[in-house]
């Protein structure tokens, strides 16, 4: 499919689409993170952390998905291995294992402020090209993040 029959302009979708491709590969990383936050937790929090870390890991790949399906959508294709996501992705890998409960949580916070500060830079390039399609999609993943990131700031007792 081209981008003019959705009524937006190639050479503008080229530029939004790379932008969504490095979104696409930070939140790989980070959902595999939070696979690693969700298994490796341990103490008095685990019933907690374990089940949110699963909220966020779900809503992850659910918002890859849609992501990809974007980027398909805009007449292109979505990034689509790991070797690209590692070489692409700002966000980097951890390893959890023995990591405490609130050092995971300060993980998971740090990966957000990232997504968070791509997803802003995409919807500058959304809202001047007129994609407003791609716009209200990372504005929703923005939000998630934004009141995830209260709560969890909440659960470590940060003001
Ligand atoms: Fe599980």
């Amino acid at each position: 499919m081209k981008a003019e029959e959705i009524g937006l302009e190639e050479v503008k979708v080229k530029s939004i689409v790379d932008q969504l491709n490095e979104l696409l590969a930070n939140y790989h990383i980070h959902y595999q993170k939070l696979r690693g936050c969700h298994w490796n937790v341990k103490g008095k929090s685990f019933f907690t952390l374990h089940v949110k870390f699963e909220e966020l890991y779900t809503n992850a790949v659910e918002s890859i998905d849609e992501l990809a399906e974007r980027i398909l959508t805009l007449g292109k294709s979505p990034l689509s291995t790991y070797k690209e996501y590692i070489a692409t992705s700002r966000i980097q890998e951890i390893n959890t294992i023995g990591m405490e409960d609130i050092a995971l949580v300060n993980a998971v916070l740090e990966d957000f402020a990232t997504l968070i500060e791509i997803e802003r830079e995409i919807m500058e390039s959304t809202s001047e090209y007129g994609d407003d399609g791609t716009n209200d999609m990372i504005n929703r993943f923005m939000q998630f993040k934004e009141k995830n990131t209260w709560m969890l700031r909440a659960f470590c007792g940060k003001k």
